[in-house]
């Protein structure tokens, strides 16, 4: 439950137990302003008392000093009930979150046991903060050449998951919110493969569950996540002191998706015949998982900038129309509210959409060192 819902259903559950406790209070009162006024003396008082009734006390006794000890400890009793029941209550709502945290940290060691088997850290990183891995073989054909196939094996970068939560799922306050996150798991994603059964991968729901409880413990704060993009972006920007802002940001958090072999640039073994290429990215923007960014693709889906840069912001909801076009949102492109500022995101858009169309068409591929010819 949500910090501000628990609060709220506290705060029903005092009122509630305020207005049963007025009601036992002013029950109990009635009921003693009744009994008394009905009170009547005992039938056959008047007579001789049976001698199987001799030696109980009599009537002044009972109704004494006896009477009002039994009546003071039914009080007690009441006032015992009346004030322990509702703070049973208002304690059960945090007893009941208690077990919610302990049953979803369970669920946290399961997943990371799995998430051990299936050795997501190898591509993600030990600490999750993205990493380098190898092989993958990819068949880069025509994107390269005008073959129509070209086997490279390669490496790849997978990205930081310990800020996932930052990007998709922007708005879950809790495990049970996560839906987008759990999507790019059971189906997978370029070139992680899907891990759910309905994907076509060997974890069931509950695993996936699992995986989802261990990325959400796992997840750094927000000012980790900003701190982080912001000291990679120092470290972007000295290294490429003649590229915009925009340019540096788009590099850093777009690329990967939007710019064709960027997770894969750098050297590669050509699998045949043991040579070296290079694998360069294609030209900026030119598309990948996400789709193709220039200037006539974004000034057509978003004529004002401003729907431009509240799209990054935001990212692409499960089946919502975005843009003129009202393209439907498949949950691929995150958001990136939590990490850049809306100057940043600015940037970034108009760094994007200065991107042409044309240029991006052209390919380019560097071959270092073949084999065959010996060098
Ligand atoms: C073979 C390498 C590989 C393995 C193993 C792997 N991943 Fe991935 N994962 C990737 C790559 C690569 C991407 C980005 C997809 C792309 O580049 O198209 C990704 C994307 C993700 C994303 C989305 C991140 C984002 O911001 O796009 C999550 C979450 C994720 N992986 C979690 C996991 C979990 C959990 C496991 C273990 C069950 C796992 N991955 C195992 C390579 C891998
Ligand atoms: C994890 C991969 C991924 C990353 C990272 C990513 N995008 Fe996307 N992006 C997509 C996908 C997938 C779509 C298509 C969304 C859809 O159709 O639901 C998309 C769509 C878009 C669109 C709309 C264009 C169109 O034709 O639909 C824009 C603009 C965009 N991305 C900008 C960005 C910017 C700017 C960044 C970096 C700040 C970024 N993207 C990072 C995957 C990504």
């Amino acid at each position: 439950m949500p910090e501000g819902a628990r609060l709220l259903a506290a705060s029903t559950e005092r009122s509630i137990a305020i207005v049963l406790l007025a009601v036992v209070v002013v029950g109990w009162a009635i009921y003693v302003f009744v009994n008394i006024r009905q009170a009547k003396s005992e039938v056959g008082s008047e007579r001789e008392l049976a001698p199987n009734r001799g030696n109980l006390p009599d009537d002044e006794q009972l109704e004494g000093r006896r009477l009002e000890k039994v009546q003071a400890f039914g009080v007690l009793m009441l006032l015992i009930m009346v004030l322990v029941l509702p703070v049973y209550w208002l304690l059960e709502g945090g007893r009941r979150s208690g077990a919610e945290t302990a049953f979803s940290e369970a669920a946290a060691n399961r997943g990371e046991g799995l998430a051990a088997e299936q050795a997501c850290t190898d591509c993600h990183g030990a600490d999750l903060g993205g990493a380098r891995f190898a092989p993958v073989v990819l068949d880069i054909g025509n994107q390269f050449t005008d073959k129509d196939s070209f086997i490279i094996n390669t490496t790849w970068e997978g990205p930081a998951i310990d800020d996932v939560f930052t990007r998709f799922d922007t708005d879950a306050e809790s495990l049970d919110e996560v839906t987008e996150v759990r999507q790019i798991l059971v189906y997978g994603r370029g070139v992680m493969p899907a891990w759910g059964l309905e994907g076509g991968g060997p974890l069931n729901d509950q695993q996936i569950d699992d995986l989802v409880a261990w990325l959400w413990r796992e997840r750094i704060s927000d000012e980790e996540a900003q701190e982080r993009a912001a000291a990679r972006k120092a470290a972007e920007t000295a290294a490429n002191p003649d590229h915009s802002e925009g340019e540096v940001l788009f590099d850093l958090h777009c690329a990967r998706c939007h710019t064709p072999r960027w997770p894969g640039r750098g050297p590669a073994q050509l699998p045949n015949n043991g040579g070296t290429v290079e694998v360069l990215p294609g030209p900026s923007g030119a598309g990948r998982y996400g789709p193709p960014l220039n200037s006539v693709s974004l000034e057509r889906l978003f004529p004002d900038i401003d729907d431009h840069i509240t799209f990054i912001a935001n990212g692409a909801a499960d089946n919502v129309p975005f843009g003129e076009f009202a393209r439907l949102g498949n949950y691929g492109m995150p958001g990136f509210k939590k990490v850049l500022t809306e100057e940043e995101i600015r940037a970034i858009a108009e760094y994007e959409r200065s991107l042409d169309s044309q240029s991006q068409a052209a390919v380019g591929f560097d071959l270092l060192h073949d084999a065959e010819d010996g060098s």
